[in-house]
C-alpha cells in the first residue's frame, strides 16, 4: 500500500497541478469521519450523523487542506513571501506551510480576539504577525490593499487554490460513505468552505462518482450573521472567534451552493453552540472548537424540528480541533467544576483521594 503523502498526491487527477509541481505539504487531509452513537439516541429520531474532524489536520484545522494547494502553487510560481488576515486558523496554517517552503509568512490577526492555540502557532512557526487594532473584516481589505502593490500572494481564501485544495473533503466523504450524503452542514465565516465543499460534491457528481449532491447548510453566530441578514454586519461579534466576521469574501459563491443545493443558512446564539461544542465532547468524545460546534448544534436543532428529515444521513463537518481554544473551554466547564461536582483539590494521600470517589 502507498505510504499516504497528503491531498495533492491522492487527488493530483482533480487539482491543478503537473508532475514539475514542486509539492509542499505536511500530510494534511484523510481526516475521521465519525459515526455519531449517542447524539441522535438522546434526539430520539432515525438519523444517521456522521462528523468530519477536521482538526485532525497537521495545524488543527481545515484550513490545512487549503493551505497545501495554495503554498504549492505559490512556490511553483516563484512567490517567496505569502500574507493573509485571519481569525486565527487561516494565520496557524500559512506560517506552517511557509516554514515547511522557506518562505515568509505574514499574517494580520484581530489583536486581543483570537484563541490562545492560534496565536502560539503562529509564534511558533515564525510568522511575522501583525496584531491590528480592528477585526477580521478590516484586516482583509488591507490585505488585498497590500498584496496589489507587493510582492506577496494572499493566500486567504479568495486565492482560488485554496478551495481546490479544501474541496477534497467532500471527495473523502463521497468515497467513505460510497454516496454523497444527504445534507452536509458547517459554520460558514469568511465562506469560503461551504463553497469548496460544494465545488467538490459537485464535480464527483458531474464525474458519475456521486449519484446525488447533499443539501448545502450553513451555520453562522448570531452576532456575525451577514447571510441571515442579506448584508454586510458592521461589527461582528461572537464568542466563537473563528467566524467572527462580518463581510464575507465568497458572498456570492456561498449563495449559490445554498441556492443550487437547495440548502438554506440559519443562526446560532453563542450559548447554543457552546452548549453543542459541551454535548458532543461529553456525549461523544469528539472535541472541536466553539465555531465548528455551529455545525452539530445547528443540526440538532433542524433535526428535532423536522427540517432535516429521518432517514437522512448528515454529515457535519467540525473545521478545527477544540485544543485550539483552551480559555473558552475551561471558562466553559467553570462553573460545573466550582460546584465541586466534577473538581475537586485534595492531599496528595490515599484517603483523601479514596473520599472524592
Ligand atoms: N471554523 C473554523 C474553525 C474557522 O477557522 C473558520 C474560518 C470557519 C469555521 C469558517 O470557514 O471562513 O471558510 O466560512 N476561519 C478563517 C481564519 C476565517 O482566518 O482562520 P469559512
Amino acid at each position: 500500500r502507498d505510504r499516504y503523502t497528503g491531498l495533492i498526491n491522492r487527488y493530483r487527477d482533480h487539482l491543478p497541478v503537473n508532475d514539475d509541481t514542486p509539492i509542499i505539504s505536511l500530510g494534511e487531509g484523510n481526516t475521521p469521519l465519525i459515526r455519531l452513537k449517542n447524539i441522535p439516541r438522546l434526539l430520539g429520531k432515525d438519523v444517521d450523523i456522521y462528523v468530519k474532524y477536521e482538526g485532525l489536520n497537521p495545524t488543527g484545522s481545515f484550513k490545512d487542506r487549503g493551505m497545501t494547494m495554495a503554498v504549492t502553487k505559490a512556490v511553483e510560481e516563484g512567490s517567496n513571501a505569502i500574507i493573509c488576515a485571519s481569525t486565527g486558523n487561516t494565520s496557524a496554517a500559512a506560517a506552517a506551510y511557509a516554514a515547511r517552503a522557506g518562505i515568509s509568512a505574514f499574517v494580520l490577526i484581530p489583536e486581543g480576539k483570537i484563541a490562545m492555540g492560534k496565536l502560539a502557532q503562529a509564534m511558533m512557526y515564525g510568522a511575522m504577525i501583525m496584531q491590528i487594532r480592528g477585526n477580521f473584516d478590516q484586516g482583509m481589505e488591507l490585505v488585498k490593499q497590500v498584496a496589489e502593490k507587493a510582492p506577496v500572494t494572499i493566500v486567504n481564501s479568495v486565492n482560488p487554490y485554496r478551495l481546490q485544495g479544501q474541496k477534497t473533503a467532500a471527495f473523502e466523504i463521497v468515497e467513505e460513505l460510497g454516496r454523497a450524503p444527504d445534507y452536509h452542514c458547517l459554520p460558514v465565516g469568511n465562506a469560503g468552505n461551504i463553497s469548496a465543499y460544494w465545488m467538490g460534491y459537485s464535480e464527483y457528481h458531474k464525474a458519475g462518482i456521486a449519484g446525488s449532491v447533499p443539501r448545502m447548510v450553513g451555520y453562522q453566530a448570531t452576532g456575525a450573521a451577514p447571510f441571515l441578514r442579506g448584508a454586510a454586519v458592521e461589527n461582528p461579534e461572537t464568542v466563537a472567534t473563528a467566524i467572527r466576521i462580518g463581510n464575507p469574501q465568497s458572498w456570492d459563491k456561498a449563495w449559490t451552493a445554498q441556492k443550487d443545493s437547495e440548502g438554506w443558512f440559519d443562526e446560532l446564539a453563542d450559548e447554543e453552540i457552546l452548549a453543542a461544542q459541551k454535548l458532543l465532547a461529553q456525549k461523544e468524545g469528539v472535541f472541536c472548537e466553539p465555531a465548528s460546534a455551529a455545525s452539530i448544534g445547528g443540526a440538532m436543532r433542524d433535526i428535532k424540528a423536522g427540517k432535516i428529515t429521518e432517514g437522512s444521513t448528515i454529515v457535519c463537518t467540525l473545521t478545527g480541533n477544540g485544543l485550539k481554544d483552551p480559555d473558552t473551554a475551561i471558562a466553559q466547564c467553570q462553573q460545573e467544576l466550582s460546584s465541586g461536582a466534577r473538581m475537586v483539590t485534595i492531599d496528595a494521600e490515599l484517603d483523601a483521594v479514596k473520599k472524592a470517589i
